[in-house]
């Protein structure tokens, strides 16, 4: 049985998915995309997402090309379609298709897209707690990294980096010397102090949607939770770090570039904080 997409009104066989040579997303990185996981058959934090997609598109001022029900009942009839109870769902909407021009037109309709991809691993996450090593390296994204803009040149170089030297992310560094956050995570630590730090909203770092949930989760688990940027030094004494995404939950962090963060293993607040966000997620 084939793996459909859907693609601007059609449900159609993946391999067969193409966007045009002109849609602005290929010539200009003029669009906006969204990352689920899904867990059961359901989309894990469905509406935060959704309500930071038309965040999204309202600051590029792209209008929402549907209302957001049938963009869910799209998503939802594909993962039926391509049986994916574990997996993710990838959702592109584009300015739209144009002859090549910086302006675009004004009758400019926006391309959608959406593919899933069947994750069964992702049903044992319980039983499987990865941990990984960081990289660093400078932060050369532009002014809104709060939009979720599939423009990610700066964060697939940096990643591409990390990964040829044997890291699984990367953390980019402003130029104070505070890190931002990771290539396609929220980065986060738990100082000797014990305290748990995230880095605060702003044009800096994306509103992770998995940040917000783990933020209220860690709350209301009594943890002691600053919103502020830390340095790359409190990062390296910290006594244990870890990241958060839609696609890795809570995954700890045990060595960033060759320093072992606390033990070197895996610490509790982490443990406790990936538990909490696992069982609100259905697993
Ligand atoms: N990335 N920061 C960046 C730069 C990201 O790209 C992501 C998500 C996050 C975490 O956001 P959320 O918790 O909403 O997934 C933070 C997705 C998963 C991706 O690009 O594949």
């Amino acid at each position: 049985m084939p793996n459909f997409a859907y693609i601007d009104g059609r449900y159609i066989p993946r391999h067969l998915g193409s966007i045009s040579m002109e849609d602005r997303a290929a010539n200009f990185g003029d669009a906006i995309y969204e990352v689920w996981v899904v867990v059961n058959g359901q989309l894990v934090d469905e509406r935060r997402h959704l309500d930071r997609l038309e965040r999204s598109l309202a600051a590029l001022h792209i209008p929402m090309p549907m209302a957001r029900q049938a963009l869910t009942s799209h998503i939802y009839r594909l993962l039926r379609r391509n049986v994916i109870k574990f997996g993710t769902v990838y959702l592109q909407i584009s300015r739209g298709v144009a002859r090549r021009d910086h302006v675009p037109p004004q009758n400019i309709k926006p391309s959608v897209m959406i593919f899933t991809t069947a994750k069964p691993a992702l049903a044992n996450a319980r039983q499987n707690t990865p941990k990984i090593s960081v990289k660093t390296g400078p932060d050369l994204r532009w002014g809104r990294c709060d939009i979720k803009s599939t423009a990610l040149l700066p964060n697939v170089l940096l990643r591409m980096e990390a990964s040829s030297e044997g890291f699984q992310e990367a953390w980019m560094i402003d130029d104070q010397g505070y890190v931002t956050e990771g290539t396609s995570s929220s980065s986060w630590i738990v100082t000797r102090e014990g305290e748990l730090c995230t880095r605060q909203l702003s044009s800096e770092i994306l509103p992770g949607v998995t940040r917000e949930t783990v933020k209220e989760l860690a709350k209301n688990a009594g943890c002691r939770f600053v919103e502020r940027a830390f340095t790359i030094q409190e990062a390296y004494d910290a006594a244990e770090a870890f990241i958060t995404s839609a696609t890795s939950f809570v995954t700890p962090v045990t060595k960033i570039d060759q320093n072992s963060i606390g033990n070197g293993e895996v610490g509790p607040v982490t443990l406790q904080l990936r538990d909490l966000y696992l069982s609100s997620s259905g697993l």
